[in-house]
């Protein structure tokens, strides 16, 4: 399949959704506000990848929170539900940092999935999305 259209209209928020595309884990996360400021709060300049990881934005793009959503909908992350180390699954909700833990060697993510803590190199990749209407998301 070249594209999916996932319905996230049931998805609460401080949930999320974990659909398979292209033989790898998608995250659809609706975030809460409290983790919107939380990551909003932290200083690109510190973080081990300073670098978006957003297909449908410019390649050197920042990782700052925005850059990390798509289009406005910043109370969505979507994202590529592979660890950046060995690619193992991280699980949600989880880690030293409100986002996301991998479990099979301590890496922990913020809830933008940027790489905070742990072996892990970079930010969960985010795929090529895009919000065809309020309750769809379209991989692909
Ligand atoms: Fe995730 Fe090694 S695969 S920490």
């Amino acid at each position: 399949l070249a594209s999916i259209d996932v319905d996230i209209s049931g998805v609460e928020e401080g949930t999320q959704l974990t659909v398979k595309f292209l033989g790898k884990p998608i995250f659809i996360r609706h975030r809460t506000q409290e983790e919107i400021e939380a990551a909003r709060e932290v200083d690109v300049s510190t973080l081990r990848d300073q670098v978006a990881r957003n297909p449908n934005i410019a390649g050197d793009a920042i990782a700052d929170d925005k850059n990390r959503t798509i289009g406005d909908r910043e109370d969505w992350l979507v994202m590529i539900g592979v660890c950046t180390h060995l690619g193992c699954v991280p699980l949600g909700n989880a880690g030293d940092f409100g986002g996301w833990f991998c479990p099979c060697h301590g890496s922990h993510y913020d809830t933008a999935g940027r790489i905070r803590k742990g072996p892990a190199p970079e930010n969960m990749h985010v795929p090529i999305a895009s919000y065809p209407d309020e309750n769809t998301v379209k991989l692909g």
